[in-house]
């Protein structure tokens, strides 16, 4: 499907200044999850799908948001003197919430916006389609009234959006893939001093193949918040022997040396994953940039099973995906991908066994649990940027 951007405008809004246009891709985790807000490392990657957005300034002070996702809601208007989280402003809480953080932080817009968004993420698959609205938000904002934001600032106040606007505790990871994604690159991040390192994605005759459950993350947003509660009372129960800021900072030795004061024994499997997580992350870095694929995809597998038994967060569906890729001749590794319980995979697949590993997955998938499984390729793309091309 193509959609003309302009055209669109031009439906919902009528052009009376210059129109501007700018993306923001979603994001793939290849490895290293559940640490960021831990401040350990991650290794994420933006990805192609993403969220362009349209826009031009106003004359007077409004803010008018549609989206081509979200028609039924039609078009949705605030007024920038009246930022407030709304219920009823539903998806347009992002932009809404990302542009009052902006003007906190530089100076008053001058005029409102009319924007259209237009997003091919698949929606609730874990892959970002949040952050990329917030970022895309970001990008537009900064480029329409020359604010020159420093990426860093942007990048934490997507996050900012997440946490005090939205309420969900998440971690860094996702606006910093979106706001600084490489094409054909993976982002090393340490999430503590965010020192980021690139590392080129050769594949050869692999392909990382994401494969979406589809199914809605039911209570996603508050499992997320207990798993990081947990993660936090095992830290303070650590820090009671140990001087240490955060369990992205314990070593493999100092945990199984002092595990045994954390109090509850569900939290000490969940530090447990942190700190293994965070130590096959840096090795899957190193083992990618020499170039060996099998070994990333033993530490891509060794994740899963980590998230599957001590962190917890996978389920029938994404388990049933991840098994049976496992089994699979062509595999070299496959894990879920993002904060789990439900949304994607991925996969590291032989690309001339791509459409008979599809179907293996799509047969086993549906028998197993009654759903339809979908498939993407990842390309690797740039992080958040104006862009001419109006027809996409
Ligand atoms: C979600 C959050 C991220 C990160 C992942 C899990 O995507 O937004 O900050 O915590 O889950 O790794």
């Amino acid at each position: 499907m193509t959609v003309d951007l302009f055209k669109e405008f031009d439906n919902v809004f009528t052009a009376i200044d210059k129109l501007r246009i700018f993306f923001a891709p979603g994001r793939i985790n290849l490895i290293g999850e559940h640490t960021d807000y831990n401040q350990g490392h991650v290794f994420p990657a933006a990805i192609s799908f993403g969220t362009y957005a349209i826009a031009q300034k106003r004359q007077d002070k409004k803010l008018c948001f549609y989206s081509l996702n979200f028609p039924e809601t039609g078009i949705i208007e605030c007024d920038l003197n009246d930022l407030s989280y709304k219920q009823e402003h539903g998806w347009a809480n992002f932009p809404k919430g990302m542009i009052s953080y902006i003007e906190e932080s530089t100076i008053p817009l001058p005029t409102g916006m009319d924007i259209l968004f237009y997003g091919d993420i698949p929606n609730g698959a874990g892959l970002s389609s949040s952050a990329s609205i917030e970022m895309v938000t970001g990008v537009l904002v900064d480029g329409l009234f020359d604010l020159h934001i420093d990426r860093h600032d942007l990048i934490l106040l997507g996050q900012k959006v997440e946490n005090k606007y939205i309420g969900v505790n998440s971690g860094i990871m996702d606006q910093f893939a979106i706001g600084k994604g490489k094409k054909d690159h993976g982002i090393l991040l340490n999430c503590q001093t965010l020192d980021y390192k690139y590392a080129p994605i050769q594949l050869d005759n692999y392909s990382i193949i994401i494969i979406n459950t589809n199914i809605q993350r039911i209570l996603a947003a508050s499992k997320y918040n207990e798993r990081r509660a947990q993660c936090e009372q095992a830290l303070s129960d650590l820090q009671i022997v140990l001087s240490l800021e955060s369990l992205g900072n314990l070593t493999i030795g100092q945990f199984e040396q002092h595990k045994h004061v954390i109090q509850n024994k569900v939290n000490e499997k969940r530090a447990k994953h942190v700190v293994f997580e965070n130590s096959r992350t840096l090795e899957a870095f190193k083992q990618l940039e020499k170039g060996n694929l099998n070994a990333f995809g033993l530490l891509m597998n060794e994740s899963h099973q980590s998230l599957q038994s001590d962190y917890e967060v996978t389920g029938l569906e994404l388990d049933t995906i991840v098994h049976t890729a496992w089994g699979h001749p062509g595999v070299l590794g496959a894990r879920m991908t993002g904060a789990g319980f439900g949304g994607c995979a991925i996969a590291l697949v032989e690309k001339n066994q791509v459409t008979q590993f599809k179907q293996q997955i799509r047969e086993v998938y549906h028998k197993k649990t009654g759903n339809e499984a979908s498939f993407y390729i990842a390309a690797i793309g740039d992080g958040a940027k104006e862009i001419t091309e109006g027809v996409i």
